[in-house]
């Protein structure tokens, strides 16, 4: 895979930190690119970082990684977008929000005038704002321009379903849709184990599911980063395998289905947005994004996430 025909792949990182790192060291150890490229305002954390990546390649495979600068996205198949400022004390969301949305104006255009073809994957918080300002800046088709959205509060969900269950949790199908954040909301109604609804599944099979349950591994998943910040000051490692797997299935061509945030156009009526809905993702981008048969609180709970991530896109200054 890291070459398709004579040309290499090669996939650019902007951001060299926590996020960054961690991707770059899993894609390294999956052999999935050629060429990786780190690209941060801080080009001595992103040296150090290349020179340690490096000097695991002898134990890995062959790649070509470097710390480079905004001319060597050319030609990368997806360019990820990992480089933000974190909340400073004091600061409101919004003030956050905009500080990124700043760098983003700066990045995004750079980007998209040395890779104009290329597929632009974003990680950087708050996600779902900063893919739409993302679309807005680069000019890109906005199936080329992915957010990481739900796919970690997903991976989340379905572990700590899995822990309940005892059951793999590549064998939970269950989705988080909405805004990577406070108003995200579960798909309890369409969950299932082995084709199974979870109350059928739990039933048949001597588990509790109830609304205590429910509402405990739903709390659990929407607090995870809270918690895992409190602990140990910011999370990589699962948004690293997130990110990895989506450049897997963009790279491998897979319409492999994951909840991404993307452009929405027409979803039951929701416009305009930037929101995470179960999407079918190949060597394009977006393929589709997926009709779900939703009950009427999923759809209530969809459109106030919706509401909030607006509300927050019309104070930009974009
Ligand atoms: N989407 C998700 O599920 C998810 C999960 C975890 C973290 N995140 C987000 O990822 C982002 C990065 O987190 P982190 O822990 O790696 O932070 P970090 O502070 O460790 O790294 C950020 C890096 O960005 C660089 N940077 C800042 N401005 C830049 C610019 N203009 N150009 C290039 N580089 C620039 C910094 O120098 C730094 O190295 C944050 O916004 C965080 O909230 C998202």
């Amino acid at each position: 895979m890291a070459e398709t025909g004579n040309q290499p792949t090669r996939i650019a990182i902007v951001g060299a930190g926590n996020v960054g790192s961690t991707f770059a060291y899993t894609l390294m150890l999956s052999g999935l690119a050629s060429e990786i490229v780190m690209i941060d305002t801080n080009l001595s954390k992103a040296e150090g970082e290349v020179m340690d990546l490096n000097h695991s390649v002898p134990m890995t495979s062959p790649t070509k990684i470097w710390a480079g600068d905004y001319k060597d996205c050319a030609g990368a198949v997806v360019t990820v977008i990992t480089a933000g400022s974190a909340q400073k004390p004091g600061e409101t969301r919004l003030d956050l929000v905009q500080r990124n949305a700043d760098i983003f104006k700066q990045m995004i255009p750079e980007v998209a005038k040395y890779n104009p073809e290329g597929i632009i994957l974003i990680a950087t918080n708050p996600v779902d704002v900063l893919t739409y300002t993302a679309i807005k800046l680069s000019g890109l088709s906005p199936n080329r321009v992915i957010g990481s959205g739900t796919i970690l509060d997903t991976a989340r969900f379905r572990y700590l379903l899995s822990q309940h269950l005892g059951v793999d949790p590549r064998s939970v199908h269950a989705f988080i849709i909405g805004e990577h954040g406070d108003s995200e909301v579960p798909v309890w109604s369409l969950a299932n184990v082995a084709g199974m609804h979870l109350p059928d599944f739990c039933r048949l099979n001597g588990r509790g599911c109830g609304d205590e349950e429910q509402e405990r591994i739903f709390a659990e998943t929407r607090d995870a980063a809270y918690r895992i910040i409190e602990r140990k000051g910011s999370t990589y490692y699962a948004i690293g395998a997130s990110l990895l797997r989506l450049v897997e299935a963009i790279l491998r061509n897979q319409n492999t289905v994951f909840s991404i945030s993307s452009y929405i156009e027409d979803y039951y009526g929701i416009r305009d947005v930037c929101l995470s809905i179960p999407s079918i993702v190949d060597r394009g981008g977006v393929e589709k994004v997926i009709m779900l048969d939703l009950n009427q609180r999923e759809l209530d709970g969809l459109r106030s996430s919706a509401e909030v991530l607006k509300g927050i896109i019309r104070q930009l200054k974009l």
